[in-house]
């Protein structure tokens, strides 16, 4: 049997807010997400044995357990009793720990992949099971849509149908930032969870949005993890001032879920192009990229 190879495209939180402390440990978000058209591209062929192979160009993902294309591929498996074995490659072209969905992402294409190849594919019940079991961000990437609200651990989907299309510039610094780590400090008093009304900011957002007023989309970002993260990780700050300059003032880049990249809505490609070279040129060791909306 031949292989099959889809896009696994990045995400940035246009919103995110952190309305209470569950009692597993998550928290409970009002998030808007928004799919780019960065994208690392997944192969997964079936294959004779009971084996799952991973391959990748890049030595920033791991090959252990941790692996999240691997472990969607063996909860798809053992989910749909398809006994088979599978090579996966992965082109990896989001940035890692960068609060971008990279992981979450590959692991949702894996699954999409499998659910199109399988003999008996899953019901969509158990397929949605599969991707909360693997992270809170997979089923945002298994809905398929470029914008859509995430509630409950983020996991819950409500697509949003809003045809616009958004440039922005994207900048990762030289740092790797523990998602884990950036809640529980959102835990702490002081740290804590934003008190302003829930949905009212996000409602606002999406007027901007659906009316692509841009001075409105750039004051309606919003991300309660920001604080916490720049407390602890001072370089932020460094990547929201450098990208602000690159792009212009009031341009108010936004650190995406927990960090450490930081994106910014720019006016049109040519903008967001020219901020991602201005960027690469202030500071070499970070990586930055102009994205569109991935539709
Ligand atoms: O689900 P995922 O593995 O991507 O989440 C990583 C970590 O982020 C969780 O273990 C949890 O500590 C934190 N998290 C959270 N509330 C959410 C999403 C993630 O506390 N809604």
């Amino acid at each position: 049997m031949s292989g099959l190879t889809l896009p696994a495209r990045a995400k940035i939180n246009l919103y995110l807010d952190i309305l209470k402390r569950r009692p597993d440990g998550y928290h409970e978000l009002l998030t808007l997400f928004e799919r780019l058209d960065l994208a690392d591209e997944v192969t997964v062929e079936p294959v004779s044995g009971r084996e799952v192979a991973f391959a990748c160009d890049s030595p920033e993902v791991p090959r252990d357990a941790s692996n999240l294309a691997v472990r969607a591929a063996r909860a798809y498996l053992k989910a749909s009793g398809w006994r088979t074995g599978l090579k996966i490659r992965l082109v990896k072209r989001i940035p890692a720990a960068a609060g971008m969905g990279g992981g979450s992402s590959d692991a949702a294409a894996v699954l999409t992949a499998l659910q199109r190849l399988a003999p008996r594919p899953l019901p969509e019940k158990a397929l949605l099971a599969c991707a909360r079991g693997l992270g809170a961000d997979v089923p945002f990437f298994v809905s398929g849509v470029p914008f859509a609200w995430g509630r409950g651990r983020g996991d819950e989907i409500e697509p949003l149908d809003l045809p616009v299309t958004l440039w922005h510039v994207w900048a990762r610094p030289d740092c790797d930032i523990s998602t884990p780590e950036v809640y529980r400090a959102c835990a702490e008093p002081g740290g804590g969870p934003s008190l302003r009304p829930p949905g009212a900011g996000a409602q606002l957002l999406l007027r901007a949005l659906e009316a692509l007023d841009l001075p409105g989309i750039r004051g309606g970002l919003f991300n309660a993890l920001e604080s916490v993260v720049e407390e602890r990780y001072p370089v932020v700050r460094e990547v929201k001032t450098v990208v602000e300059k690159a792009v212009g003032p009031l341009s108010r880049p936004l650190l995406s879920g927990s960090g450490s990249s930081v994106f910014a809505v720019c006016g049109s490609r040519a903008q967001a192009e020219a901020a991602a070279e201005r960027v690469r040129a202030a500071r070499p060791g970070w990586r930055a990229g102009a994205a569109a909306t991935g539709r």
